[in-house]
């Protein structure tokens, strides 16, 4: 074996090795989601007793309201295990990884972790190779795989399909109603139980989700869980379409204004870059469109994977009956809201329910090709293939998560055909602005009129740019609403001149 082919081995094994313990942290994340919101409860119990008794006589509904907290906590913890129930994590978590002694070699392997493995799949994130430890705004957490250009797709990609079913034993005969009701989840030894308020059970077995292999993680981390929770709402659920009208309703209109017939059978091609929780990309593809959603955060992909593919779980309705019913459309309930007391109009706007998904993304009628496509934007679209491979490329509150956002406007000039379109509606809120890491994490912050400067470099013409008033993952019912005022702007890559035309002197 040649040394270049045993370095290769090792750079595999540490890029594996890393992206296992960036998957556990992340899962583990989720797993303390409920330790770290019953901590904020006791906290709110403490200040209570506290209280004076002449005070406390007149708020002596506040331990209903604690109670109704943990209830709530217990529903949005029991809908978590469900979602991790239903990941298929794209490597073998079970293995044992050294990492430290992997990681006293990182500065040797450092400039080969980019990510040589290659997944695919249909609406099923996959993902490989780097996993930077970064904590970005929105739930940022780093992911890195090539994807194919529309073109070379295979017939069964982007199609909305899992790969297996989850296989999760109903002890009991939970019946969908249950769902709602208040819920207990213990995991030992990698056997998970739900049980609700009654006592039914469910037991489910992941090796994967085994205690052992749990790590104590930042309460900064369970943060992008609470986040993942305000973003099901935004892209999700009835309480969502406001922000869905403000955000996605322009681009849609854009699109289908700028592609006014497209075909059926060579149906225009659009990729999403920082796709969220995919429903955008959704929406396109209903439009017409092959739509391919691009997303870097493993945190949004477990709940987006989860949300899209549920429809195979109506297949297994007899299997799975204990957690997943015929009916996807309202199928689940959270209570996003309930980790802030500040700026409630009322308690029960606090604890108010939401229940999601409001379509049932399987019935909804996409176009064939619909994917989503795991990674970090700039790397996995470097592939030669993907030069020219794009109709349009739509960036929805996404081009301020770029450490140099140059880089960004350069990659969307390359991918676009010439004359293709880009739409791009957001504000410029930097992520990396304020990064309080590594003091050498770069970012670039250009005003908007220097982001069309760069962009009128990279052969982009402006068509046509207003603003718009909207929120991002915005509680409708608190006296607090952070507006921007986000730019949206089409632009069209202007066709370079032939090498026979005149050159300008
Ligand atoms: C503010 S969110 C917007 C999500 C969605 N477009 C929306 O409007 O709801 C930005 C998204 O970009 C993702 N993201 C950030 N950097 C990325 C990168 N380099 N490549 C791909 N996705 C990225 C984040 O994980 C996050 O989901």
């Amino acid at each position: 074996m040649s040394s270049g082919a045993g370095e290769h081995r090792l750079h595999s094994k540490l890029e594996e090795a890393l992206e296992i313990k960036s998957l556990r942290r992340i899962i583990s994340a989720y797993l303390n989601y409920s330790d770290a919101a019953e901590e904020d409860v006791k906290r709110y119990e403490r200040s209570y007793k506290q209280l004076p008794p002449a005070h406390k006589a007149i708020l002596s509904h506040i331990p209903f309201k604690f109670q109704r907290l943990r209830r709530s906590i217990s529903v949005n913890s029991f809908f978590i295990m469900s979602m991790l129930q239903a990941f298929e994590p794209p490597l073998d978590m079970s293995q044992d990884i050294d990492i430290r002694e992997k990681e006293d070699r990182d500065d040797v392997c450092n400039d080969h972790l980019s990510g040589e493995r290659n997944f695919s799949y249909g609406l099923i994130p996959t993902t490989s190779g780097k996993t930077p430890e970064t904590d970005q705004l929105y739930c940022g957490e780093g992911i890195n795989m090539r994807c194919k250009s529309p073109e070379n797709r295979t017939s069964d990609e982007g199609v909305p399909v899992v790969s297996k079913s989850v296989s999760m034993e109903n002890t009991t005969g939970l019946n969908n109603a249950g769902r709602n009701d208040a819920m207990d989840i213990n995991c030992e030894a990698g056997l998970c139980s739900v049980s609700d308020s009654n006592g039914n059970v469910c037991s489910v077995q992941q090796d994967w989700l085994d205690p052992s292999l749990q790590l104590q993680v930042p309460l900064a981390d369970v943060d992008k869980v609470r986040c993942i929770i305000r973003n099901i709402v935004r892209d999700w659920a009835p309480e969502g379409q406001w922000e869905r009208d403000q955000c996605y309703k322009p681009i849609l209109e854009e699109l289908d204004h700028l592609f006014p017939s497209r075909s059926k059978d060579r149906p225009p091609c659009c990729l999403v870059p920082g796709a969220g929780l995919g429903r955008l990309a959704l929406e396109i593809s209903c439009l017409g469109f092959i739509s391919q959603g691009n997303e870097f955060s493993y945190y949004m992909m477990i709940c987006s994977n989860f949300i899209l593919n549920q429809t195979v779980f109506q297949t297994h309705a007899t299997e799975l009956s204990c957690f997943y019913s015929t009916e996807a459309v309202g199928e689940w309930t959270i209570y996003p809201w309930i980790h802030s007391n500040c700026n409630s109009l009322s308690d029960n706007d606090q604890l108010c329910p939401v229940s999601f998904p409001d379509i049932h993304p399987a019935s909804v009628g996409i176009t064939e090709g619909f994917s989503m496509c795991g990674g970090d934007f700039v790397e996995v679209y470097s592939d030669p293939s993907q030069e020219g491979a794009w109709d349009t490329i739509v960036t929805c509150f996404f081009i301020d998560t770029a450490h140099n956002i140059v880089e960004y406007i350069e990659t969307i000039s390359r991918l676009l055909v010439d004359g293709g379109a880009w739409i791009n509606l957001g504000p410029l809120l930097y992520h990396f602005a304020d990064a309080f890491g590594t003091e050498d994490e770069m970012s670039i912050e250009l005003s908007l009129e220097d982001v069309k400067k760069v962009a009128f470099q990279y052969g982009f013409q402006l068509e046509r740019e207003k603003f718009i008033e909207t929120t991002y993952t915005a509680n409708p019912r608190s006296m607090m609403q952070n507006r921007y005022s986000a730019a949206f702007w089409t632009m069209t890559k202007i066709q370079k001149p032939s090498k026979d035309s005149p050159q300008p002197t």
